[in-house]
């Protein structure tokens, strides 16, 4: 857990309230995490999952590794303690996009568990859905993929700390969706996530009724 190092700061709420924001966007707000190794597809997934959101009339952003540290991160490496503090900020910031109503898509390698399940707590204490999907994949298969080919580099020895190579990876125990991304199919694995936000209410096909709505249908 980061430490609080500014002092006499407190929380300032607004007047308006995180139902009144899911009120207008007619959704609520969560975090979908998707953690795996590099090149399982946890990206990919993400892309195709925010079209098919979209396509639903659902609001949701995709935070990515690589994208975020190019910008907000791109003082940290690959160090342990540079991707703990990769994951707090992501987690911090996943969570202000669910607080405003944004179902954000995380999607970073996010090799410790203790760092999930600190960004899981983050979430629970704000009262917000977290869904931690694994994106399983084997390490040949994910090396075979070898997108932008990194793991050759780190297989050469040109980088260090590679996660899967030299570098540990803890797959999660308890995620709420296990997806075999080296068996399934991207369509599948869409799918799956849907249903599950579905079926746990994180989206609905109409989660709220704009009053203007209600006059409009009984006009
Ligand atoms: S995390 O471990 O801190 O969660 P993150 O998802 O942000 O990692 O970034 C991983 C991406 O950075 C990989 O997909 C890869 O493109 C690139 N990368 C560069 N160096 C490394 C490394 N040493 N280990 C893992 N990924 C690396």
């Amino acid at each position: 857990m980061a430490k609080q190092i500014a002092t006499n700061v407190v929380w300032h709420d607004g007047e308006i309230s995180r139902e009144d924001r899911y009120q207008i966007l007619r959704q609520k707000g969560a975090t979908v995490w998707f953690t795996g190794l590099s090149g399982s597809g946890k990206s990919t997934i993400a892309v195709a999952l925010e079209k098919a959101l979209h396509a639903m009339g659902k609001l949701s952003y995709r935070l990515d590794g690589d994208n975020v540290r190019l910008g907000i991160n791109k003082n940290l490496g690959f160090s342990e303690e540079d991707r703990k503090e990769n994951i707090r900020r992501i987690g911090e910031i996943a969570k202000l996009f669910g607080d405003s109503g944004t179902i954000a898509l995380s999607s970073f390698i996010s090799p410790y568990r203790g760092d999930r399940d600190e960004v899981r707590a983050l979430h629970e204490a704000a009262g917000l859905p977290f869904v931690e999907i694994f994106v399983d994949c084997s390490l040949s298969v994910a090396e075979d993929r070898d997108p932008k080919g990194l793991y050759k580099k780190a297989r050469a020895g040109e980088i260090k700390n590679f996660t899967g190579i030299d570098d540990p990876y803890e797959a999660p125990q308890n995620p709420e969706i296990h997806l075999r991304s080296d068996e399934m199919s991207l369509q599948e694995e869409v799918s799956i996530v849907i249903d599950y936000l579905m079926m746990h209410d994180i989206i609905r096909k109409e989660y709220y009724t704009r009053a203007d709505d209600r006059v409009a249908a009984s006009a």
